[in-house]
C-alpha cells in the first residue's frame, strides 16, 4: 500500500498497539502460551504507521517482521508487556489492545529442567497475571483505549461486559470459533463495539482491512462524528 494514497489523518498523535501472545516460562526449556500469532496487532501497527502516527508496537513473541517505520518493543511474558506499556504510556494519545495476553503464569519457574524420571504426573500450579488494560483503564486520562475480546460463546454479552470494566472507548469482538476469524489466519470477523451500545458486524475482510476499518473507527468517535 503507497502511503501516499492514505489519508493522513493520524499526523501527531502516538499511537501503542500490543500484539502476539506472551509467554511464560515453566523452566528453561518449556512455557505456557496460545495460538496468538501477532497478525491483527501487526496489521494496525502498520496501518497506524501508513496514516502518519509514530507507532510503538509491544509484541510478545511472533515470527513476524516489524512494520517499516514503527518502533518494534520485544517482551516476552506478561510481565514484561505490562512494564514496557506502562513505562511508554506518558507518549501515547492512543492505544490497542491487540494482544492475547496469558491469563496465568506458572506460580514458580523452574531454574533447572524439571525432570520426568520418578514422576508418573506432575501438576503445574498457576497464578493470574496483571490485566494490562484493565489497569491502563484506570489510567486513561484524555486518551482512547481500544481493547479486543477473544469468545467462544455469549460474544456480544462477554465482549461488552468487559468493555466496561475495563473502560474502554471501542471493543473489537472476536468471535474465535469461526476458522476465518481470530488466530493465525489473514482474515477476521469482528464486530465494533461502542460504549453508548452502538454495533457494526463487519463481513469476512483481510486483518489490514479489519485494521483499517478500526482506525476509521477510532478516528470518528475522537471527533465526535
Ligand atoms: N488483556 C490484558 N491483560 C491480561 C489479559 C487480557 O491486557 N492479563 C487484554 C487483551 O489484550 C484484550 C482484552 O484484555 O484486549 C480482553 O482479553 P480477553 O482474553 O478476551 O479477556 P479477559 O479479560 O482476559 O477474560 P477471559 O480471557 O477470561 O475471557
Ligand atoms: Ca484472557
Amino acid at each position: 500500500t503507497l502511503a501516499v494514497l492514505m489519508p493522513q489523518d493520524l499526523v501527531g498523535e502516538t499511537v501503542l498497539v500490543t500484539a502476539g501472545p506472551t509467554r511464560e516460562e515453566i523452566d528453561p526449556v518449556r512455557f505456557v502460551s496460545n495460538y496468538s500469532s501477532g497478525k491483527m496487532g501487526y496489521a494496525l501497527a502498520r496501518a497506524a504507521r501508513l496514516r502518519g502516527a509514530r507507532v510503538l508496537l509491544v509484541s510478545g513473541p511472533s515470527a513476524l517482521t516489524a512494520p517499516w517505520g514503527v518502533e518494534r518493543i520485544c517482551v516476552v511474558s506478561a510481565e514484561e508487556m505490562r512494564n514496557a506499556v506502562l513505562d511508554r504510556w506518558g507518549e501515547v494519545s492512543i492505544a490497542i489492545k491487540a494482544a492475547a495476553v496469558a491469563d496465568y503464569r506458572p506460580a514458580r519457574r523452574s531454574e533447572r529442567k524439571v525432570k520426568k524420571a520418578d514422576r508418573e504426573s506432575l501438576s503445574l500450579e498457576l497464578e493470574k497475571n496483571p490485566d494490562i488494560l484493565a489497569e491502563l483503564g484506570l489510567r486513561k486520562g484524555d486518551r482512547f483505549l481500544v481493547g479486543f475480546a477473544a469468545e467462544t460463546c455469549d460474544l456480544l454479552e462477554n465482549a461488552r461486559k468487559k468493555m466496561r470494566a475495563k473502560n474502554l472507548d471501542l471493543m473489537v469482538a472476536n468471535d474465535v470459533t469461526q476458522e476465518r476469524a481470530g488466530f493465525d489466519v489473514d482474515t477476521n470477523i469482528v464486530r465494533l463495539l461502542q460504549p453508548d451500545g452502538t454495533e457494526e458486524a463487519l463481513p469476512e475482510m483481510t486483518k489490514d482491512e479489519v485494521a483499517r476499518h478500526i482506525l476509521d473507527r477510532i478516528q470518528s468517535l475522537r471527533k465526535g462524528t
